[in-house]
């Protein structure tokens, strides 16, 4: 699997910590709301049964996935490489009396110092393909994993919305990188992923489509930035998304793919 790391870890933990107050206000939003409770009902199908399990939450940030985590009783390490987000994760857990729960550090996701197969659950949702070597390393055997990965096709769609020639030349070359947020990404196609983590040792369980579906839903920006919501719009469009996921015509479309998956 490709380990290329060209996006200056430096200047990734600033912008990260630049970020980290717009960060939990954009999950206060319609948009934001409706993301995470998709992403966490396809999660929740995946957790460990056992309560006790260990779970790494790589480049968890704020503890979005951590907090609820660490509420149903797991022991979860957070982990990531911003100080300021992981700041305000430690503040969130000790309000919510479950800080004893969490083991914070400060790392890079792409050199874990754990030792192999020391978690019974690992996810990184940070479309991080470079650190899959390492996130599997630490899995344990027969245990799953989630991670989010750049999604290919949308990137190439969105990147070059003028240029259709650039937009399929980078659709159709075997290279998976693409500049995005100032940085240079890997990106992949569900068909990639599938293989690159196979040859891993992962069985694929699933590929969703998750992020950006509500701009593909013709949902105007003011809904889409609204902090006030009724309840029945809600569940409509979080019922449609989470549909849509599994759909494979539609899983070319949003910006993430996330990939369940189970270390053999
Ligand atoms: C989009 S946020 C996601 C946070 C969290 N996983 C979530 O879903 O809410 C991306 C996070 O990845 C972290 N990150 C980026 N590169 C990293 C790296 N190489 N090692 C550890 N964390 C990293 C950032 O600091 C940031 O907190």
């Amino acid at each position: 699997m490709v380990e290329d790391r060209s996006n200056d870890i430096e200047s990734i933990r600033k912008r990260w910590d630049e970020h980290v107050n717009r960060y939990d206000e954009w999950y206060k939003t319609f948009e934001g709301a409706v993301e995470h409770h998709v992403e966490w009902e396809l999660l929740k199908g995946y957790l460990p049964k056992n309560r006790d399990a260990k779970i790494l939450d790589a480049a968890g940030g704020t503890g979005r996935i951590t907090l609820p985590l660490a509420k149903m009783g797991y022991s979860v390490t957070l982990c990531d490489i911003s100080p300021g987000m992981l700041n305000v994760a430690r503040q969130k857990l000790l309000r919510e009396g479950v800080l004893d729960k969490v083991e914070i550090l400060e790392c890079d996701v792409c050199k874990l110092h754990f030792a192999d197969e020391s978690f019974d659950f690992v996810l990184c949702w940070d479309g991080m393909i470079e650190a899959a070597k390492e996130l599997i390393r630490v899995t344990k055997k027969g245990r799953r994993l989630s991670i989010f990965l750049m999604n290919k096709c949308s990137d190439a769609i969105s990147k070059f919305r003028d240029d259709p020639d650039s937009a399929l030349a980078l659709l159709r070359s075997k290279s998976n990188y693409v500049y995005h947020d100032e940085g240079k990404h890997m990106a992949v196609s569900v068909e990639e992923a599938r293989e690159l983590f196979e040859k891993e040792g992962i069985k694929v369980i699933e590929i969703y489509a998750v992020c950006g579906m509500l701009e593909l839903l013709s949902i105007p920006e003011k809904t889409r930035e609204s902090c006030n919501w009724d309840e029945k719009s809600f569940r409509q469009v979080t019922e449609m998304l989470l549909r849509l996921s599994k759909e494979p015509s539609v899983k070319g479309l949003p910006r993430h793919l996330v990939l369940y998956g189970e270390r053999i």
